[in-house]
């Protein structure tokens, strides 16, 4: 925690004191931007490593968690770093916007993934259910299979097929796969209205004791809900280093270049 804090504290005293100099030079009528440059790309180069520590979890000399908060400070530290930079929020030129809408958006997909790993692994506990994601398919047939068990047992006893048909006709299609991705992603209610008002649109049709059946088709229903919950937000919690990792890349690539131009037809 006192690591955290002084990480933190120090981005946040660098950056005053970059932000003091670049102005006292840019009042002495020098430039500011090598200096403030070269340290945007160290800062960077310090970000693009986190991947060479992740693969190397051994590695004695920082520990993964300071490595994680040096990473989340240095990118926010990064931001500010870049707008002493450039002087503004938007750069002049193509290969310079080019390079900034680059920047922006590894910056933004990280807060994101930020917001992510901290929200989302909350309301996974809270759903009050744990699924493994990579058995998330089998969990599903599984419930599908007991729903149409359920089915047969009320035809056979009740000799009517009202809920099977029902079945067929609406609830199929939420027990065959994933449903409402979007809906859980967002925190939304969507789904348990839909099984709610599909469940009691057909109520008033089913005798006592279909009703009996219905309801634990509803009770089917609902632990599907929550898989399907469990499968939205993990499959966003697995897959947004595959946005954030290539940004990274791309901009790395983008900023050698950049390098290298200036030096060569600027310096
Ligand atoms: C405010 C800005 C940024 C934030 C909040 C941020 C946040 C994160 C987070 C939370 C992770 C995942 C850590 C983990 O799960 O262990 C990560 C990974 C990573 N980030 Fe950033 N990031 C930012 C900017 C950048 C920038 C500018 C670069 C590139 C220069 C960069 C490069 C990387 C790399 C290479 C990884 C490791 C990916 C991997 O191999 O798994 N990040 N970032």
């Amino acid at each position: 925690m006192v690591r955290t804090w002084g990480i933190w504290i120090s981005a946040i005293l660098f950056f005053f004191y970059m932000t003091v100099w670049t102005n006292q030079t840019e009042m002495a009528l020098a430039s500011a931007s090598v200096p403030t440059g070269w340290t945007l790309f160290a800062i960077l180069t310090g970000l693009a490593l986190f991947n060479i520590r992740k693969k190397f979890p051994a590695f004695p000399l920082v520990n993964s968690s300071s490595w994680y908060v040096f990473h989340v400070a240095g990118g926010f530290l990064a931001i500010g770093i870049f707008w002493l930079h450039i002087g503004s929020f938007w750069p002049v030129g193509l290969y310079e916007r080019c390079l900034a809408i680059l920047f922006y958006l590894c910056t933004f997909s990280g807060i994101l993934g930020l917001i992510i790993q901290k929200l989302f692994p909350l309301r996974l506990t809270q759903s009050g259910a744990e699924y493994i994601y990579e058995r998330i398919p089998s969990e599903i047939s599984e419930i599908q299979k007991n729903a149409q068990d359920l089915l047969l047992a009320c035809t056979r006893e009740t000799s009517r097929d009202t809920l099977a048909t029902h079945y067929l006709e609406t609830l199929h299609w939420f027990f065959q796969r994933p449903r409402f991705f979007f809906s859980h992603l967002f925190g939304g209610e969507k789904s348990a209205h839909w099984i709610q008002q599909r469940c009691s649109n057909l109520e008033r049709f089913l005798n006592a004791q279909e009703r009996g059946y219905l309801r634990k088709l509803f009770a089917l229903a609902d632990v599907k809900r929550k898989i399907d919950l469990h499968y939205a937000l993990q499959t966003v919690l697995k897959s947004w280093l595959i946005v954030h990792l290539p940004l990274a890349a791309a901009l790395m690539a983008l900023i050698v270049w950049h390098i290298m131009v200036v030096h060569v037809y600027f310096l």
